[in-house]
């Protein structure tokens, strides 16, 4: 049943005022274009706190100058029905200049957990990402901040920042959202033409098989995994692959073939003019 639309607040002065009905807030920080996965991290969030709050902003600083910054998928109207439905207490929507008013001189770095897979493909993406995230919570002031398993290297190096750098504030991860086919949701889905939808499907296929091969050990899981990329990178369109890795879920070094613990096999790939990523979980 729909329910009462959320509060809008675009300033930190706004939000200061919301705060004392709020209680125990649990954030999820979003670029918006909201879709299946970010609503399952707002039920999560339901869950473990009195008050949600869904930040919408896509953060200029994460985007890389021939990114799509200036095409990813702005639908603020939409959000907002889909948070209200939800039951989501407040969205904290910013415009730009309230987040960076001036040059950002001072930045948030993950250090090297930030210079692998993601980090080496898109130089200054995670010093963008936890420099956006920690302004967040300065301004939200969460007691739980909520992310997605989607975004693995993310969810790694924010719980690294909020160790490190001893914030007071728990981060919980929730597992990836797929729609039927297998294809992780994202905001950039909707760049996929029919074709490069069908053939991105070789991105969880791969994952899947690797997966699959766990008992093989490190050397196994990357084969199968890569048996259905080289295959996929021969189909029509292409599947272009930026990175395969079996990672430490906790520090992104790649493991070594007699790893025992929490791993995460990720992998980036263009499909036409649109780069996906996804990763599976994996104990080893
Ligand atoms: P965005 O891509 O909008 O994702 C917001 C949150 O939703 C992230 O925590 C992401 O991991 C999660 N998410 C996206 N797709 C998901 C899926 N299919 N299943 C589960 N969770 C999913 O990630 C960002 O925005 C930004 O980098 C941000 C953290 C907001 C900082 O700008």
């Amino acid at each position: 049943p729909p329910r009462t639309a959320p509060v809008v607040a675009r300033t930190p002065e706004e939000l200061d005022r919301l705060r004392p009905d709020l209680g125990r807030i649990a954030l999820v920080p979003t670029m918006g274009a909201l879709h299946t996965g970010h609503r399952s991290l707002v039920a999560a969030a339901r869950e473990q706190a009195d008050a949600v709050v869904v930040s919408i902003f896509v953060n200029p600083l994460q985007f890389g100058p021939n990114e799509d910054y200036d095409r990813y998928p702005r639908t603020f109207e939409a959000d907002l029905a889909i948070c209200a439905e939800d039951g989501v207490d407040a969205v904290f929507a910013p415009p730009v200049e309230v987040m960076y008013p001036g040059e950002q001189v001072v930045t948030v770095s993950p250090g090297r957990m930030g210079q692998v897979l993601e980090g080496e493909f898109r130089p200054g993406f995670f010093d963008g990402v936890l420099t956006v995230v920690n302004k967040l919570f300065n301004l939200v002031r969460p007691d739980i901040a909520v992310f997605g398993q989607k975004d693995a290297q993310q969810l790694a190096v924010v719980r690294r920042m909020v160790r490190d750098l001893c914030m007071p504030i728990t981060v919980m991860g929730a597992p990836t959202v797929r729609d039927s086919d297998g294809l992780a949701t994202s905001s950039r889905n909707v760049y996929l033409g029919a074709e490069e939808r069908t053939s991105a499907l070789a991105l969880s296929r791969a994952l899947l098989s690797g997966a699959d091969a766990s008992v093989t050990g490190p050397v196994g899981i990357l084969s199968a995994a890569r048996d259905v990329l080289d295959e996929a990178a021969r189909a029509t369109p292409p599947v272009a692959v930026d990175y395969l890795a079996l990672v430490d879920a906790h520090t992104f070094d790649e493991v070594p073939n007699d790893f025992r613990g929490e791993a995460v096999l990720a992998v980036a790939a263009w499909v036409g003019k649109t780069r996906l990523i996804d990763n599976v979980p994996l104990t080893l």
